[in-house]
């Protein structure tokens, strides 16, 4: 047995891996069963959009060729969409790497970094990996705590991350109000905003992290091919930011961390409007629908401006989980956010919410109730 605290990085000892949403697969083999439905990892239900896939198979013709590292074409349709220059937006294999790539460029050793509890998984774990110091900040009301986390910037700040919408909560701030924390940052610390579900926020104080760049301000947008243009699978996700900030994730990225194949069809999807407006409508019937069933069993959900519910279920919600998946639902559980008796629900056809909820019905009348966590 070998003994790790030899070997790794200090900054890795504490850490757990990943678990992801429970793949359907995994069920498959284990329950025995066919007609499964995930609702755990926030993709889109309705399939990828036809213009990506078809550029996808074109493509395939070329995969013995390296792919064009800096995805220069894609930045260049990109840059012309949001009126910006191409050598501010930087691609990845993921929104996943692009937070790794920052974390890599800009913490140092002991560097302090302010990160909202619960929220996206990579914050936390990448500071650590990097050797800075993570200050957690509790959410409040189910979203980020903006006053608080601006007590909580102080000389040995580098980077504060702020969801938005937060991943599990699917909760915004408020427009004046991250304006004003934004005012307040001084100049040595760097806003990273993960705005990764920002194109399915309907609610219009709210705000969009390109205005802070363009204004000059230390912000680093966050975004992702994996949601509203439904190609998860691919890994594609981008930065945007300042040119100096983007040269100094160029500096720490692979040469090729995109491949052609995700390229092409990201380029495809991003002509694909048909595409991101039946997402999008699917999700607001998806949404409300889940929002009259949870009021009617009583459960308190937060307001969700993503394509997923956090509800408190107010019982173990590892227990429902477990019942659900013999039921053949996925969902994801909240004890990976301190929240037993949470979870959250990605949003999904019409037929499979109406399946959940039928699903959730029956286990909640076996299932007694505990207390709320928040
Ligand atoms: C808030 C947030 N940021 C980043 C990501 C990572 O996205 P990607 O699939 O592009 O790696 C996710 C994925 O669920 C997310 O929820």
């Amino acid at each position: 047995m070998k003994d790790l605290t030899r070997y790794a990085r200090q900054g890795i000892l504490d850490l757990k891996a990943y678990v992801p949403g429970k793949p359907v697969e995994e069920v498959q083999d284990e329950l025995g069963l066919t007609e499964i439905i995930k609702l755990a990892s926030n993709e889109t239900p309705l399939g990828p959009s036809p213009m990506a896939v078809a550029a996808a198979v074109q493509e395939m013709q070329n995969i013995h060729f390296y792919p064009e590292g800096p995805c220069t074409w894609l930045r260049r349709d990109l840059a012309r969409r949001l009126a910006i220059a191409d050598d501010m937006i930087s691609f990845s294999n993921g929104a996943d790497n692009i937070i790794v790539l920052i974390t890599a460029a800009f913490i140092n050793q002991g560097d302090e970094v302010v990160i909202a509890d619960p929220s996206f998984f990579g914050y936390l774990t990448y500071t650590k990996v990097m050797g800075g110091t993570p200050i957690l900040v509790d959410l409040k009301n189910w979203a980020h705590d903006l006053a608080t986390m601006s007590e909580k910037v102080g000389p040995k700040t580098k980077l504060v991350f702020v969801c938005n919408p937060n991943n599990p909560t699917g909760t915004i701030v408020r427009k004046a109000e991250l304006d004003d924390f934004v005012a307040r940052l001084p100049e040595h610390v760097i806003l990273v905003l993960d705005e990764a579900y920002l194109e399915f926020v309907s609610d219009r104080d709210s705000r969009d992290g390109l205005d802070y760049i363009k204004q000059g301000r230390n912000v680093i947008s966050v975004r992702t091919f994996s949601k509203i243009c439904g190609l998860a699978g691919l890994r594609i996700g981008y930065a945007l930011a300042a040119r100096e900030f983007i040269a100094a994730l160029n500096r720490v990225r692979e040469p090729f961390p995109v491949s052609r194949v995700a390229q092409a069809a990201a380029r495809a999807a991003l002509d694909d409007q048909d595409y991101r407006i039946r997402v999008l409508a699917n999700n607001e019937v998806g949404k409300s629908y889940f929002a009259r069933a949870f009021d009617r069993l009583g459960l308190p959900f937060a307001p969700s401006q993503t394509n997923f519910v956090f509800v408190d279920l107010q019982r173990d919600s590892q227990e429902v989980f477990r019942a659900l998946l013999k039921m053949g639902v996925i969902i994801r559980p909240g004890s990976i956010w301190n929240c037993p008796t949470c979870a959250r629900i990605t949003i999904g056809t019409p037929e499979q919410n109406r399946r959940f909820i039928h699903a959730l019905e029956d286990c909640l009348r076996t299932s007694p109730r505990t207390t709320g966590t928040t």
